[in-house]
């Protein structure tokens, strides 16, 4: 039997360089070989303030993007969150199962709640909803970038904990991550990750940035005060960033482009980056636009929305036995 695939994304923001190379390229790279589930988290983004309209659009947008960078709706399920009601109420069993303890360590909630009031009660039970996405569909593998990798750890431990606690109810997922492109890095800061809620636009490459916008923005990212191209994470965060992006968009191993590079200085490094990130970047826009624009992409989620209810029904209906929950006869 051909594993079981889930991730999703947040529309929570213009789809960043970084989401494509850590989670989106392995949906395609594993399409063949799975039965997927790729999910606009449509209900994880309301965790912080959404505009309405806007939202409806950004869900609209990714859903266009996965079938931009191939995707395809014949062979993986593509679906909107909360079209699916089994992942709400799936999220409310997994938090209680969850301990509070173990939300409060979440690294993503610290982050994301530092400093600010008006903190939703929803942005810190997120990992409980986010288990539920996953154990709905009884799935082996969960290609993401670094950053989630705490979530897949709790998701695990709810599975196990439910599972002792209840009897075998789901598969215990595993993590799959890129070797390289895990964790892409800002331009502007080689030591935060790059992210479509960072305030400053000048830090993340955006799937639908113009070729002018992703030329300037790699032309001014930070490198080191050296010249040399090589990669050395440590010493030189900035260009070992700047690399990986450069062989993930390429193609080429990371020695291969520091072979090219030799001699040639940071100036001659980042104009070639630009060229190698805009024509992997040109089919993808273009199929976006025309898929967009086609009015297709609805009939797409409601197709895959029936596919996951169906799956997600099978395990809400165990779940609730084994729990004891309903009006159902055991
Ligand atoms: P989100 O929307 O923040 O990010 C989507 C995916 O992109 C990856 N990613 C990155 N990878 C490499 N470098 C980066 N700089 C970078 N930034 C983001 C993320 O790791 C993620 O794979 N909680 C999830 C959404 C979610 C989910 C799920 C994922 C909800 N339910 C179930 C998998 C399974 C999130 O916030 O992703």
């Amino acid at each position: 039997m051909q594993p079981v695939v889930f991730s999703g994304i947040q529309p929570s923001g213009q789809i960043t360089l970084g989401n494509y190379l850590g989670a989106l390229k392995q949906f395609v790279s594993v399409q063949g070989d799975a039965t997927g589930y790729y999910c606009v988290v449509d209900m994880h983004a309301i965790t912080v303030a959404q505009e309405p309209k806007q939202l409806r659009e950004r869900i609209f947008d990714l859903a266009s993007l996965y079938l931009a960078v191939g995707l395809d709706p014949n062979q993986s399920t593509l679906f909107v969150q909360s079209d699916v009601k089994e992942h709400a109420e799936l999220g409310w069993i997994m938090q209680c199962v969850a301990y509070m303890g173990e939300l409060s360590r979440m690294t993503q909630f610290k982050e994301k709640t530092e400093g600010k009031d008006g903190v939703s009660a929803g942005l810190f039970t997120y990992p409980a909803l986010m288990a539920a996405d996953i154990l709905l569909y009884q799935t082996n593998l969960v290609p993401v970038g670094d950053d989630q990798r705490q979530h897949l750890e709790l998701t695990r431990d709810l599975a196990l904990r439910f599972n002792t606690r209840f009897g075998e109810t789901f598969t215990v997922p595993e993590v799959l991550l890129m070797k390289e492109g895990a964790r892409i890095m800002s331009l502007d800061d080689p030591m935060k990750k790059m992210s479509k809620s960072n305030p400053n636009p000048a830090s993340r490459i955006e799937m639908l940035d113009t070729p002018d916008e992703i030329r300037k923005k790699i032309s001014r990212a930070v490198t080191d005060s050296g010249r040399e191209v090589r990669y050395d994470p440590e010493q030189k965060a900035a260009v070992a960033n700047l690399l990986v992006i450069y062989s993930a968009v390429s193609g080429q191993t990371i020695e291969e482009v520091i072979k090219q590079y030799e001699g040639r200085g940071y100036g001659d490094f980042k104009k070639g980056l630009a060229e190698a990130v805009v024509s992997h970047l040109e089919p993808i826009q273009q199929r976006f636009h025309e898929i967009r624009s086609s009015g297709h992409v609805i009939d797409v989620l409601h197709d895959g929305a029936t596919r996951a209810r169906e799956a997600a029904q099978k395990t809400i209906d165990k779940v609730k036995r084994n729990v004891g929950l309903g009006a159902n006869r055991a």
